[in-house]
């Protein structure tokens, strides 16, 4: 069934205003079909925060159109650039099982869509149900140009609630300024970025910022239903704290993966993190109706950061007359922000994702591998390149930033690796021999931060491992230049975090301590500030695949890696050759 994307996303928006109006019903079992969209990436004039600024966006629409499909559906996007600069869009999350041409990262699966040209991305959606992401994976284009990816499951949900309507909340960030100009200038000089100047819930940034009253999100709701949030943070640069006030959330899935349901008073969500919660509409609201939902950055760096926070409201139809419950209005004219954590609890934020655990039902079973056949230790860390001669460095100490993962900076090749790969299987031994340890051994979170030599070095080596190897990784960061919290994703696949802490890892005590029932599985680990995380998963999806931190400005240092799953035996355990029109650079 081919429906034109024009139809396409006026059936999505009145699927959107059924879905608010009417009990909305148990996704269908529906055939698996082919679900066609048309995204035209394309310069739109957009005004926030009394700015009006030309913005990148697909279809002019900010933030860009949801995809929803069903669990095994095969999904076909042709993506038109029509900006003079090169694009490409990563379908955040998707396990892309044989088809990495279709997964995004410029110059590792795929040369760039050159102004002009269209590319169309084929996937089939496998085992995977829930919320996602789409972003563009060029530069920082990313900051403007994503949206929601829903896959609704053939099942019934694994949770009895009936759902009156499902509302997608996704952060974004906004500068007042080009961003691309941002990018440039911290790459110029190695300094950090120019911070952005709101954060958005669906492209609006709220009554905290100037001119903004109007660009808020309301969402209205009727006492006593139970709502599912689906939450998106496609923040460039900040993990954030999320609440409504006076409400109780329940947490159910994260990155497309069911968990075993918690209750909470507010979310910590990474940047490239998704989380769907449950919220019941139990409140007694005063005349106004309104309840305050904020988001806030959760800060473990020394860098500057937005400290500012962006809010909605959630609106109860048909408000009573007050009777205790007062709207948390303070006088000078900003709101009270309820259950939302300071913006340094690190102990919420470590207890909250201490609470996840993958669902591990008969249905949606955890498997986890329970041995391994390789751990990979990997050092991340910022680091302060001395100056060249012949430049101007902006960073720390007339120094540049760069970040490395096992003090190897990653750069991006000028053409595509899986391209190469695939053309040339023994082009491998040229990415070959990523560290499979740090080059030397030190007190990763305890040293002097500042007396160390921090500079790097610079390539694009990979980890090369055949196929099925249950492989481990232990992320551990470390304290150069400054600690912090690193989100880091891995393309192509879910992973298990089995263990995690603070400190250094030690090899021969915290294995015996990782949990191989029930950890929780997700794309996107955000690894303790000063602290390490081990995660496993059976690298059982031939092809590159990219892993990084998604803090965009600590990718643009460097900090990334990728790796090789080599094609295994069997028909099925090889990557599928490369569409005919694969763009070429
Ligand atoms: Cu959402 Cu490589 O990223």
């Amino acid at each position: 069934m081919e429906v034109s994307c024009h139809l396409r996303c006026r059936l999505v928006g009145m699927l959107m205003v059924v879905m608010l109006v009417g009990v909305q019903k148990i996704p269908s079992s529906s055939a698996q079909t082919t679900q066609r969209f048309q995204f035209t990436v394309e310069w739109k004039k957009v005004s926030r925060l009394c700015h009006t600024k030309p913005l990148l966006t697909v279809n002019g629409e900010y933030p860009g159109p949801t995809i929803a499909v069903h669990e095994g559906d095969d999904v076909e996007v042709k993506v038109t650039n029509r900006i003079a600069q090169n694009t490409t869009i990563h379908w955040h999350g998707i396990r892309q099982l044989r088809t990495g041409w279709a997964d995004g990262p410029a110059y590792i699966t795929q040369c760039p869509i050159n102004g002009g040209k269209s590319y169309t991305y084929k996937f089939k959606v496998v085992d995977q149900r829930g919320t996602l992401f789409w972003h563009a994976h060029y530069a920082w284009q990313r900051a403007s140009i994503y949206g929601a990816f829903i896959i609704y499951p053939r099942l019934p949900y694994p949770f009895s609630a009936p759902i009156q309507a499902e509302i997608p909340i996704i952060f974004g960030e906004w500068w007042n300024g080009d961003v691309d100009t941002v990018e440039k200038e911290m790459t110029m000089y190695g300094a950090g970025p120019n911070l952005s100047d709101a954060y958005t819930i669906n492209g609006l940034p709220g009554p905290l910022y100037p001119c903004s009253n109007e660009d808020t999100f309301k969402q209205t709701v009727e006492r006593g239903k139970t709502y599912m949030l689906r939450i998106i943070n496609a923040a460039l640069n900040d993990e954030l704290f999320f609440a409504v006030a006076n409400h109780t959330l329940t947490v159910v899935e994260i990155d497309a993966v069911y968990t075993k349901p918690f209750k909470t008073n507010a979310i910590m969500i990474a940047p490239g993190q998704t989380t769907n919660i449950l919220l019941t509409a139990d409140q007694l609201p005063d005349s106004s109706g309104m309840f305050v939902m904020a988001a806030r950055p959760y800060v473990t760096g020394i860098f500057p950061f937005d400290n500012s926070t962006t809010i909605g409201f959630l609106r109860y139809k048909q408000p009573r007359i007050a009777e205790k419950t007062k709207i948390p209005t303070i006088p000078n004219g900003s709101f009270a922000l309820g259950n939302l954590p300071e913006m340094t609890d690190t102990e919420f934020a470590t207890e909250f994702s201490n609470k996840l655990r993958s669902l591990g039902s008969p249905q949606y079973p955890c498997n986890v591998p329970k041995t391994v056949d390789k751990r990979v230790m990997i050092s991340i860390s910022l680091n302060l390149q001395d100056c060249p001669a012949n430049k101007t460095c902006k960073g720390y100490k007339g120094k540049s930033f760069f970040a490395s993962m096992n003090n190897q900076s990653f750069v991006r090749p000028s053409s595509s690796i899986l391209e190469c790969y695939y053309k040339n299987l023994k082009i491998i031994n040229k990415y070959a021999g990523f560290p499979e340890k740090p080059p030397r051994e030190f007190d990763y979170t305890g040293g002097n931060p500042m007396t160390q030599n921090m500079n790097t070095e610079f390539g694009s080596k990979l980890l090369v491992v055949p196929y099925g190897t249950n492989l481990e990784l232990v992320l551990q960061g470390t304290n150069l230049l400054n600690e912090e919290n690193h989100p880091i994703h891995v393309h192509g696949h879910n992973f298990f975090i089995v263990g995690k802490g603070f400190g250094n890892f030690n090899a021969a005590k915290d294995p015996s301590k990782y949990n191989l029932v029930d950890p929780v599985e997700r794309n996107t680990v955000a690894v303790p500030s000063g602290g390490w995380a081990a995660i496993r998963f059976k690298a059982d999806n031939p092809g590159v695949w990219f892993i990084h931190c998604h803090l965009e400005a600590h990718t643009s240092w460097g900090l990334a890696m990728g790796f090789i799953v080599k094609n295994g035996p069997g028909p099925s355990q090889r990557l599928l050759p490369p569409p005919p029109d694969l763009p070429s650079c």
